[in-house]
């Protein structure tokens, strides 16, 4: 999955000189947000838990046939290809510090409707659920193959109640949102193109509510990121974003006024 590596650090290098530290955030709810959820980096049993599997997961030699509906599939509506799983683990799964800070987002916020976007070998959904065991969460996957890796990870770690569905997310969304009032938490990390980002935005939005967060990966990625990111940093149902680079947070805090901070984290 190419992207122009130029495009990358130009976007990486505005993002360091733009961002801010935490003595120049002027509101107190991001304050707070920043103190002690992004900063407080204390390696729970949980975390290292899960850290110790996908480090040994990322060195299975096993094969598998994967299918490609997202940006990986380029132009065409899917791909297939033979793929180690550790090659698998080691190139989709989010990296440990943005797994840990959604571990401690999750945490911190208790959602209680959890939905995902790309389970690939379950990491990302393992580090969500283990902080929210009493929580719904529905994770959806493409690639059967890839699925059945995720029950295995799910299952060796003791995590339950994870709703994995498969299928293409255009088919599957429509479908899972009818099952759900309001989403507290969602974590976008699959097809990462504009126009799929937004689709799947615009459908999500209508079950936010005020204490909602939406969570975007890979927000600079491409230029069609990019360009998903401002459209949902400008939607006038979105108060508050946050740009953490790798991350984007959306919140729909009713009652305060529009800001969008670029956080180094
Ligand atoms: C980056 S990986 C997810 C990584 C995972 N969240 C983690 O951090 O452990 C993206 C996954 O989304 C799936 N995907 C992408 N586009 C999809 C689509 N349109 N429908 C279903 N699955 C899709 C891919 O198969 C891939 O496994």
């Amino acid at each position: 999955m190419g992207t122009n590596q130029f495009w990358l650090i130009k976007n990486y290098v505005i993002y360091l000189l733009k961002s801010k530290s935490r003595y120049h955030i002027h509101s107190p709810f991001v304050f707070d947000l920043v103190e002690n959820v992004f900063k407080n980096k204390t390696i729970t049993g949980d975390l290292k838990k899960i850290d110790a599997f996908k480090k040994s997961m990322a060195k299975s030699k096993t094969i598998i046939e994967t299918i490609d509906f997202g940006a990986g599939a380029h132009q065409k509506v899917y791909t297939t290809s033979f793929q180690k799983v550790g090659n698998i683990v080691k190139n989709r799964s989010q990296r440990n510090a943005q797994a840990h800070l959604l571990h401690r987002l999750a945490r911190n916020f208790k959602p209680e409707n959890v939905l995902e976007f790309g389970t690939a070998a379950g990491f990302s959904t393992a580090y969500i659920k283990s902080a929210i065991p009493e929580s719904r969460m529905v994770s959806m996957e493409g690639c059967t193959n890839l699925a059945n890796v995720a029950r295995q990870t799910l299952k060796q770690l003791h995590i339950q109640n994870v709703e994995i569905r498969i299928g293409n997310f255009d088919v599957l969304l429509p479908l899972i949102l009818k099952e759900f009032d309001t989403l507290d938490f969602v974590f976008f990390d699959g097809n990462h193109r504009e126009k799929p980002t937004l689709d799947y935005f615009n459908q999500c939005v209508e079950h936010a509510n005020e204490n909602s967060l939406f969570i975007f990966d890979d927000i600079h990625w491409s230029q069609g990121m990019d360009k998903a990111w401002k459209a949902i940093k400008n939607d006038k149902r979105v108060n508050l974003t946050i740009d953490l680079f790798w991350l984007g947070l959306v919140f729909f805090r009713k009652g305060a006024p529009k800001q969008d901070f670029i956080i180094r984290y």
